[in-house]
């Protein structure tokens, strides 16, 4: 067994420069007092809480007032981020400083959408980034007009992207959140997984004569991609078109033109972004194609003027009015302080039903680190599992656990006060049922509150005494709310930057890299080292017995 990670120990010689820093173990200190004071207390005592723990910017309100969290906690927690010199981090992140340390170079994602010049190492990257927007827009014209037609003449109607990860969840979550503003009838399509049933099913029921193929990857080594990529240039060959289709039917997105000539698409047909965009932070660069196709060219600049107010805002404001500054703390006083390992994120808006698989990427790979900045071993948590599903769907299958489970773990609501379809009185119910849900989980509901509501039943004495304990809720749950007017282009993107900021903010209090992801090459290694062991039919004994068990059950029954 490796050893486990344990925030709560006592100090000693072994600790880290963070938990053993003044700032750290104030917070130790300060949480044995606050946790036995419950949030709805906390209301009783300040009638002005809603209004000191919440934030607004633009017409976002991020409200964190249900947080188990006091002005002195919040005092700390800024302590912890001065201590941990933030203002400093933020400004090395907008001014292309060599964040990505183990990787020597800059995470400049902020540059995909700024409005001014943005310097690296003396290049206005704005330039370029620039210029592939305007290459895009083009594209997207051409496409979206019929202008640019396939091989037998006719307008493109599909769009398929082919990526995964970063090259995939961004903007299929952003495709899928933003499906009121496509208005041009091109169905946009996503296939990410090397299963072949995903493609399968995805080409299906398409007309290759009329869809057009975005194989999006950073790299353009990455083995899902590039067999999915191959596989859908020979099902387009086999439905007859010709080898001079290809090039009317086939764009890249990368980094690597190299790699995209070897592939077989032309150079011409490549849209470019750089080593500096982060993969899980491109989809604001030409990774957002299949965006811009779907949407539109001024919806997808929309999107990102959206993630530039935020940026300007997370960048200008100070530490105790900036929204992700403080999110990213308050995830930090959950994660470290309070036990949480599990994260729910519960749009209450069915067009963000890819939300939390985005952000699983967004922060678990960015977060999920146990070696700092300096190569040290870590001894507090970096993070926690995030996972989540449309409201009200999720009340119906696992919020149970989050009401009397013995987990501890946090939440954020999000929903739009208008909805893109109001029909009847759907809306209100939908809200009433995301507020209520955000006030159980703060209040609960005592012994006392039990007891009364079953006196005023028709239950009998003996079963009531037998119910009480199984109806309790004890609350105190940490809970995020974030309410926007509507899920428009602009507030998505200023959603999404919100959240990059917040992994940030914590990675910068973790002191660890959220840029990098070393953690993914184990398995690919892995796997490229069993696939030779699968092209033949002799049973193996080369592996651990497991893998061997394994191997050799799928070889004895496919
Ligand atoms: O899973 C590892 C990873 O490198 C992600 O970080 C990235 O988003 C994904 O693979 C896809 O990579 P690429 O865009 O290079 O195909």
């Amino acid at each position: 067994m490796k050893d486990k990670v344990d925030s709560s120990r006592p100090p000693d010689k072994t600790m880290t420069p963070l938990t053993q820093s003044p700032a750290w173990q104030a917070l130790q200190a300060h949480r044995s007092t606050l946790s036995k004071q419950p949030v709805y207390d906390l209301f009783r005592q300040d009638a002005q809480r809603f209004e000191q723990f919440s934030l607004h910017f633009d017409d976002l309100l991020v409200d964190f007032s249900k947080q188990p969290v006091t002005r002195e906690t919040l005092a700390l927690l800024l302590t912890l981020a001065r201590q941990q010199d933030m203002e400093n981090w933020i400004t090395r992140l907008f001014h292309g400083a060599r964040v990505n340390n183990t990787e020597d170079r800059a995470a400049l994602h902020i540059a995909l959408r700024s409005k001014e010049p943005v310097m690296l190492e003396g290049e206005n990257v704005t330039l370029k980034v620039n210029a592939v927007l305007d290459q895009m827009a083009a594209f997207t014209d051409k496409i979206r007009s019929g202008d640019h037609k396939g091989y037998d003449g006719q307008p493109i109607t599909d769009i398929v992207n082919i990526g995964i990860g970063g090259s995939d969840l961004g903007p299929c979550m952003v495709t899928e959140a933003l499906k009121p503003y496509q208005s041009s009838g091109i169905r946009p399509h996503f296939v990410s997984n090397i299963d072949g049933t995903q493609l399968y099913e995805t080409l299906q029921p398409l007309n290759p004569a009329t869809t057009l193929f975005v194989i999006a990857s950073k790299t353009f080594t990455t083995q899902e991609t590039l067999t999915n990529a191959h596989s859908a240039r020979n099902w387009f060959l086999a439905q007859g078109a010709q080898e001079q289709d290809i090039a009317r039917h086939f764009v890249a997105v990368s980094t690597n033109r190299a790699a995209v000539a070897h592939f077989g698409i032309d150079p011409g047909n490549m849209f470019e972004f750089w080593d500096w965009v982060g993969g899980r932070y491109s989809l604001w660069s030409a990774i957002g194609l299949p965006i811009a196709l779907a949407i539109g060219m001024d919806h997808f600049r929309a999107l990102l003027a959206g993630a530039n107010a935020m940026d300007q805002h997370f960048l200008n404001t100070p530490l105790e009015k900036n929204i992700p500054v403080m999110l990213g703390l308050i995830a930090v006083w959950q994660i470290n302080f309070l036990g949480v390992t599990s994260h729910a994120v519960l749009p209450y808006d069915q067009y963000l039903h890819r939300f939390p698989a985005y952000l699983q990427q967004l922060e678990m790979e960015s977060n999920g680190k146990r070696i700092d900045r300096n190569g040290n071993a870590v001894d507090y948590a970096t993070g926690t599992a995030v996972w989540g599903e449309p409201g009200t769907n999720g009340q119906h299958a696992f919020y149970q656990l989050l009401h009397q489970g013995t987990a501890s773990i946090s939440a954020d609501f999000l929903a739009p006060c208008q909805s893109q379809h109001p029909i009847g009185n759907h809306h209100p119910l939908l809200l009433a049922n995301c507020f209520a849900q955000t006030q159980a989980l703060m209040c609960g509901k005592n012994e006392q509150e039990v007891r009364h509501e079953l006196e005023s039943s028709s239950v009998s004495a003996a079963l009531r005494e037998k119910l009480i304990p199984h109806k309790i809720h004890p609350g105190n749950h940490p809970v995020t709310t974030m309410l926007f007017r509507k899920l428009d282009p602009a507030t998505l993107g200023m959603l999404i930057a919100l959240y990059e900021h917040k992994v940030f903010v914590q990675s910068v209090i973790w002191n660890i890299n959220p840029f990098d992801q070393w953690g993914v090459e184990l398995g690919k290694q892995l796997a490229g080292k069993i696939l030779p062991e699968l092209e033949h039919d002799q049973f193996t004994a080369a592996y651990d017995g497991s893998t061997n068990g394994l191997i050799n059950f799928y070889k004895r029954y496919r």
